[in-house]
């Protein structure tokens, strides 16, 4: 029997005893029975096998496949509880990496469920679903409740791609349109007249080439339409995504010269161009480049060019004094070419936001001999797992 104590970065119940074993899907407070399924010489693994006393916090699960899944790592908590969580796990790793103790403010995702506008499954001997974490097994799944319902019809009708052994990847919009991204070295065989007519199909791209239709979509964000492709990188979550537009206004100043590095589709950067006088994007994959200087147009933003290359390289390269730097990498934050590169510039503000606490706090560690972190951010991106999106505002010493 043990109590538990509170919860890992990852949404665990944790027991602290002379090694520290953390259990699945165990909250804070509970009383448990518990058996140990995983030793290693710093902790344990363990699984409830008695729920003595119930977290008043515990609530019952929508999912059918969320103990055997891996994807959401809160849904048997409160969605109140679920953002005390995150903020507390930025709060703790900012204070214990960065020594950054602030204030953290935080942005509710008003669609909990059914957000994500893309979702990708395996294809595994006909059957399809997410393998469970850390191992090759499939759960098999006919429906996922953070996706949008379009993606969830589409699943419905898996069969009918006639898929054996494939990775496939689904994308919708604001319009319930879909882009499907299929890897394999199945023959193909799909039914296409029954599905195109079944559900708004844009597009089907099977390894890298267009089988059907087109190989992009238009998405809309409060209500600015942005071009995407197949493989451009785009928010998952357009309603948190709204939020972040915000904060990117509300921190960027008049007639100000606005760097956005790892810029996408160009979406911060066109959203900043509204305040600023000049807004330089830079972003390394090659069709999201492509998509940004057609969303330039279709924003009609004349003060934005964007640049295909490494950020950490192109913003050496950029002539202009730049007041703010929107900062928005993927998970593994900057490289130490990108913040020196950053410092030299030393421009008036940042804007940085992170889908990785760990690198964040690293990269923050560093910026903040030079920048006073004026305010944080959390926005609940990823509602019901354990990741989350963070948003700095810095401003030069
Ligand atoms: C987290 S996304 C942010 C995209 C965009 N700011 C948005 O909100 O949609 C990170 C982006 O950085 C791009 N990227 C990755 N490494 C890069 C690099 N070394 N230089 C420039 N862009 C990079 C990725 O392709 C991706 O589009």
């Amino acid at each position: 029997m043990a109590i538990i104590n509170k919860l890992d970065h990852f949404g665990r119940g944790i027991i602290f005893d002379e090694k520290i074993t953390f259990v699945n899907y165990a909250l804070p407070s509970e009383e448990i029975d518990y058996q140990i399924i995983k030793k290693s010489k710093k902790y344990n693994l363990a699984q409830i096998t008695n729920l003595k006393t119930k977290s008043a916090d515990r609530v019952d699960v929508p999912c059918p496949y969320f103990f055997k899944c891996g994807g959401c790592a809160l849904e048997h908590l409160k969605y109140s509880k679920t953002l005390e969580f995150k903020k507390e796990k930025v709060e703790e790793i900012l204070n214990k990496y960065a020594k950054i103790q602030s204030n953290i403010n935080v942005i509710e995702n008003p669609h909990p469920y059914n957000y994500r506008n893309k979702l990708s499954l395996k294809i595994k001997n006909g059957k399809q679903g997410f393998y469970e974490t850390k191992s090759h097994k499939l759960v098999e799944i006919t429906q996922c409740l953070l996706a949008q319902e379009s993606i969830n019809q589409i699943i419905k009708d898996i069969s009918y791609f006639h898929l054996k052994n494939a990775d496939i990847t689904f994308r919708t919009n604001y319009n319930n349109e879909l882009l499907i991204i299929i890897q394999t070295a199945d023959k193909i065989n799909i039914d296409l007249s029954y599905l195109t007519q079944k559900h708004k199909i844009v597009g089907i791209i099977i390894n890298d080439a267009i089988f059907y239709g087109e190989d992009k979509f238009i998405e809309k964000i409060a209500n600015r339409l942005f071009q995407v492709s197949y493989n451009s990188f785009f928010q998952i979550n357009p309603y948190v995504t709204t939020k972040i537009f915000e904060i990117v206004t509300e921190n960027v100043q008049k007639d100000s010269i606005v760097a956005d590095l790892y810029c996408g589709v160009g979406t911060l950067g066109i959203v900043a161009a509204q305040k600023a006088c000049q807004v330089y994007g830079i972003e390394i994959v090659p069709n999201a480049i492509k998509n940004a200087l057609i969303n330039k147009k279709i924003n009609k933003c004349s003060n934005i060019d964007f640049c295909l290359g490494d950020a950490k390289e192109v913003i050496d390269k950029i002539k202009a004094k730049i007041d703010t730097i929107i900062i928005d990498p993927p998970r593994n934050g900057l490289s130490q070419e990108a913040l020196s590169n950053i410092l030299k510039i030393t421009p008036k503000d940042l804007i940085y936001i992170s889908c990785d606490p760990m690198t964040l706090a690293r990269d923050l560690k560093i910026l903040k001999e030079r920048y006073i972190i004026k305010k944080i951010y959390i926005a609940d991106m990823f509602s019901y797992t354990y990741h989350v999106e963070t948003v700095c505002i810095l401003s030069l010493i």
